[in-house]
């Protein structure tokens, strides 16, 4: 009795802690059984010889019993019986099976844990099982710290857990139906004849990392690795006049990106469902790929990166030209406008591969203030120059080296303070620009003691696509 208390009691916590982990479920096998696994697409039969790379280190599943001719092994490898599985050798052929092969077993040695496309994504590991995935941003395919790492009850797999750091921490690992959310017993079965054939490269995964606890959803956190996820994806050159750019994703595409921003009370799963339930169940949205995060985008001011805030991103994908992607999009924000308020939600925007978007007072007033700052401080910067050069403290560059003065010049040769000289009045009041508490931080924003967060647009080609 007591104990199922306990149980309850445990479920309950988890439900409320579980706020926004997803379920990944490694795609690829190394199973006897799976006909892709072998270069003649079949599983080999009673005639055949079944030949396993010889070099190669492997671990096969077996789900049942099978004749061969020959069986041949690599130098390390195994096999993991399911009850009443196992091999049997036939001497001479049998009719139904032909003259008789030899069947490679395929290599599965560079398949990546760090490659999007071998995962999938799932609320549930009941969706998972019934095939109920989730779209995702490349980014966040893969496992996020988060998130429960599941491998298929009755199947074996290589992968290479290769990446830049030493570890790859998730919330829990499923292999062969057991789950592991202690580390101490997780690195134990890794260091197993099973665990050592199944995952191999530099990182260590490891388990035990806390779910998502925060309801509006957490951060992937995979932004370390995206070069290394990026480059097992290959981008299609998107057929549409305007392609987006989602954060986390390593292509552009077409279709339409929503901009959720939330208060206290949004929660990412409930909204999640919420989209699914409203739209993505009617037949004409039956192509859409809707894939929604939370992501922090650098927060620009003045063409000056000073934060990043947290938003939710939803990414809506339809095929080329990405109409029906714009017409959910609308009727997103239309949603999120009328409703929005019972849901924690303070804004919505969205932007679409057609070159159309939702007007946005908010951030049409915010982009004003934005463009007078900005058009301040470029004349600041163009006095305080001046001035310098008629006291002969700077001279003036050559045209080629023009480049070199946003990142060393002006900061390394003047030595001091920017506004020496020159009674910009809007330094002197912080109060005038109420919506940005963290521009006079100290650490945001710091002409005077370091050029790198101080970009001018005017010099610098990769700040420009701000309206992009
Ligand atoms: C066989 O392997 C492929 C690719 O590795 C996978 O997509 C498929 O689901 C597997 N088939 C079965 C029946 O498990």
């Amino acid at each position: 009795m007591g104990a199922i208390l306990h149980t309850d009691v445990l479920l309950l916590l988890c439900l409320i802690g579980a706020a926004s982990a997803l379920y990944k479920q490694w795609i690829p096998d190394t199973n006897y059984e799976n006909k892709t696994n072998w270069d003649k697409q079949a599983v080999p039969c009673s005639s055949d010889i079944a030949e396993f790379p010889a070099q190669r280190k492997v671990s096969v599943f077996v789900e049942s019993m099978h004749g061969v001719q020959e069986l041949r092994l690599p130098v390390d490898g195994e096999f993991i019986l399911n009850s009443g599985a196992g091999f049997y050798v036939v001497s001479g052929q049998e009719p139904s099976c032909g003259a008789g092969v030899t069947a490679k077993f395929k290599d599965s040695e560079s398949l990546q844990w760090f490659n999007p496309a071998l995962w999938h994504a799932a609320v549930t590991s009941d969706d998972l099982q019934s095939g109920n995935f989730l779209f995702s941003v490349h980014e966040e395919s893969v496992p996020c710290r988060y998130d429960d790492v599941v491998f298929r009850a009755r199947s074996s797999f290589r992968m290479d857990t290769s990446s830049g750091q030493s570890t790859i921490p998730v919330k829990s690992v499923s292999v062969l139906g057991k789950t592991f959310e202690s580390q101490s017993e997780f690195s134990q079965f890794l260091s197993s004849g099973s665990g050592r054939l199944q995952f191999h490269g530099s990182s260590a995964v490891t388990v035990g990392e806390p779910g998502c606890q925060d309801p509006s959803g957490c951060d992937c956190g995979n932004s370390a690795n995206s070069h290394l996820i990026c480059g097992t994806v290959t981008c299609g050159s998107p057929g549409c006049k305007r392609p987006l750019h989602p954060v986390g994703h390593c292509c552009q595409v077409c279709g339409a990106i929503v901009t959720i921003r939330y208060e206290a009370g949004f929660n990412l799963q409930n909204y999640r469902q919420r989209i699914h339930h409203l739209f993505l169940t009617q037949p004409k949205y039956k192509s859409i790929q809707l894939g929604m995060s939370k992501v922090f985008k650098a927060q620009r001011f003045a063409f000056i990166p000073f934060s990043a805030s947290p938003e939710v991103q939803v990414v809506i994908l339809d095929g080329e030209k990405g109409e029906q992607a714009e017409s959910l999009a609308r009727e997103v924000v239309t949603d999120a406008r009328t409703q929005g308020s019972n849901m924690g939600i303070t804004e919505a925007e969205f932007q679409a591969s057609s070159g159309s978007g939702s007007d946005n007072t908010g951030s049409d007033a915010g982009m004003v203030v934005g463009i007078v700052f900005g058009v301040l401080i470029t004349i600041a910067l163009v006095a305080v120059v001046a001035l310098l050069i008629r006291k002969g403290v700077v001279r003036l560059p050559s045209m080629p080296s023009l480049g070199r003065l946003k990142t060393n010049s002006i900061v390394g040769e003047l030595g001091g303070p920017l506004d020496l000289g020159f009674d910009n009045p809007m330094f002197d009041k912080p109060t005038m620009l109420p919506d940005v508490p963290s521009l006079y931080g100290g650490d945001t924003i710091s002409m005077t003691r370091t050029g790198v967060h101080f970009v001018n647009p005017v010099y610098d080609e990769h700040e420009t696509d701000f309206n992009a």
